[in-house]
């Protein structure tokens, strides 16, 4: 496993896991991370997986428990929803709902571990579940091979695994800020870097003994999918997620001074006609564990 670059004080470069990057990123986040995109797109992406009252459901990166609470109520009490985040700020927001309705107490637990580590997470037994979830953190992670290879032990056989990932076009100036840092040698904590198209994932999942049943296109925000950002959009883009990774420690502070040339280099790189094409959406996978 390798580190990720930490930058604690100006100028101060530290080693952290993925695992304390995560919390360092989601910590600040968890109190409004709800009052965002993320419920009405958990609610269509939970729509198109449709869950079975006796289900056993793992939602990994459960986040503020969106797939969670979509799910709970049509959760019978011999299932269960066992929801896994490294950020203990995001768990207490899930935490709340979770005493706001007692009755999903019986079926619903949430836990705090790294989902790239479960065999270490002794709170969880090694039962296999009917559905593994794990939206909107699939490229936070190191290995994927690796890692879905890990959760197939964790499903049982013909058992479905949802996973979403960023579309190509979706976030622009993340992928720039991935691959300018990827130039200065710093590890970042997202990689987009592999998605070329929805087939991109699809292979991964069939070489981990996975049959996609679907590949779905889903918007961020419904109806606004597709725009065409002019350099001065995307540049002020580009800004907004430079500081909140500087605010993240997961660039130097003068990161957006020092990198602005190489912006200029990645917009010559995507852009066509003087625009760059922004499709927010996810690729949606349900995969099937072959028996
Ligand atoms: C964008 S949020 C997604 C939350 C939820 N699935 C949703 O769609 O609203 C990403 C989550 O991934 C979690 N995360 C990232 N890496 C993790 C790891 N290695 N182990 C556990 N959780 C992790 C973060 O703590 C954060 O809560």
């Amino acid at each position: 496993m390798s580190t990720y670059a930490y930058f604690a004080k100006a100028g101060d470069r530290a080693d952290k896991s993925q695992y304390e990057v995560a919390i360092a990123m989601y910590e600040p986040r968890a109190a409004d991370y709800d009052d965002s995109w993320h419920p009405d797109y958990t609610r269509r992406l939970m729509d198109l997986v449709g869950v079975h009252p006796r289900d056993r459901i793992l939602s990994l990166a459960c986040g503020t428990g969106l797939e969670i609470f979509h799910a709970a109520p049509t959760i019978a009490d011999d299932g269960a929803i066992i929801g896994i985040d490294a950020t203990k700020a995001m768990l207490q927001v899930a935490q709340r709902k979770l005493d706001a309705h007692p009755s999903l107490h019986r079926r619903v637990r949430l836990i705090q571990h790294d989902i790239t580590d479960l065999e270490s997470c002794s709170a969880l037994e090694k039962r296999p579940f009917d559905l593994i979830v794990c939206s909107n953190a699939f490229v936070l992670l190191e290995d994927r091979d690796a890692t879905i290879a890990h959760w197939a032990e964790y499903l049982k056989p013909n058992g479905r695994l949802v996973i979403d990932i960023p579309g190509e076009q979706s976030i622009p100036e993340g992928t720039i800020i991935e691959n300018i840092c990827k130039k200065l040698g710093i590890k970042f904590a997202s990689d987009r870097s592999w998605i070329r198209s929805i087939d991109s994932f699809r292979a991964v999942l069939e070489s981990q003994g996975f049959d996609v049943k679907t590949a779905t296109v889903l918007e961020k925000r419904s109806g606004k999918d597709v725009k065409l950002l002019d350099a001065g959009q995307l540049e002020s883009q580009f800004e907004k997620v430079v500081q909140t990774a500087v605010e993240n420690k997961l660039v130097p502070p003068d990161f957006y001074d020092k990198t602005k040339p190489l912006f200029i280099e990645e917009w010559n790189k995507m852009a066509v006609d003087n625009k760059v094409r922004v499709c927010e959406s996810l690729y949606v996978y349900i995969a099937e564990k072959r028996a």
